[in-house]
């Protein structure tokens, strides 16, 4: 059971989807574009059956991380635009960080393009 994620705000989430997102925003391929904004920026590929955090450090993105089971949450970043999904059935954030689009990357895979903003 996948447990899928979407930020608190659908408007958002509309814009990065491929057919209707903004130019300059459309899917690579078969990955997913990950735009990371806040303290590092970078943009990165989302292959599939890959984390987010995988992905950005196999292209020398270095996200913050430590466990990388979803339980530090060293790696904590805000979905700004996008859907995501864990690969573990309670990823360490209570319901309402869920809510505020809170998500940790090292147990989370992209379903769509993503816009992430990491704190700091
Ligand atoms: S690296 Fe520990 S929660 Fe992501």
């Amino acid at each position: 059971m996948t447990n899928q994620h979407k930020p608190s705000g659908e408007k958002e989430a509309r814009l990065a989807r491929p057919k209707a997102g903004p130019a300059g925003f459309e899917a690579i391929g078969t990955d997913y574009r990950v735009e990371l904004q806040g303290r590092l920026q970078a943009i990165f590929r989302s292959p599939a059956g890959q984390s987010l955090l995988q992905a950005a450090l196999a292209q020398g993105v270095a996200l913050p991380s430590s466990c990388r089971n979803g339980t530090c949450r060293a790696c904590l970043c805000k979905l700004v635009a996008g859907e995501i999904a864990y690969r573990i059935e309670w990823p360490g954030l209570s319901r309402e960080e869920k809510a505020e689009g809170w998500i940790l990357p090292c147990v989370a895979e992209s379903r769509s393009d993503l816009r992430l903003f990491l704190p700091g």
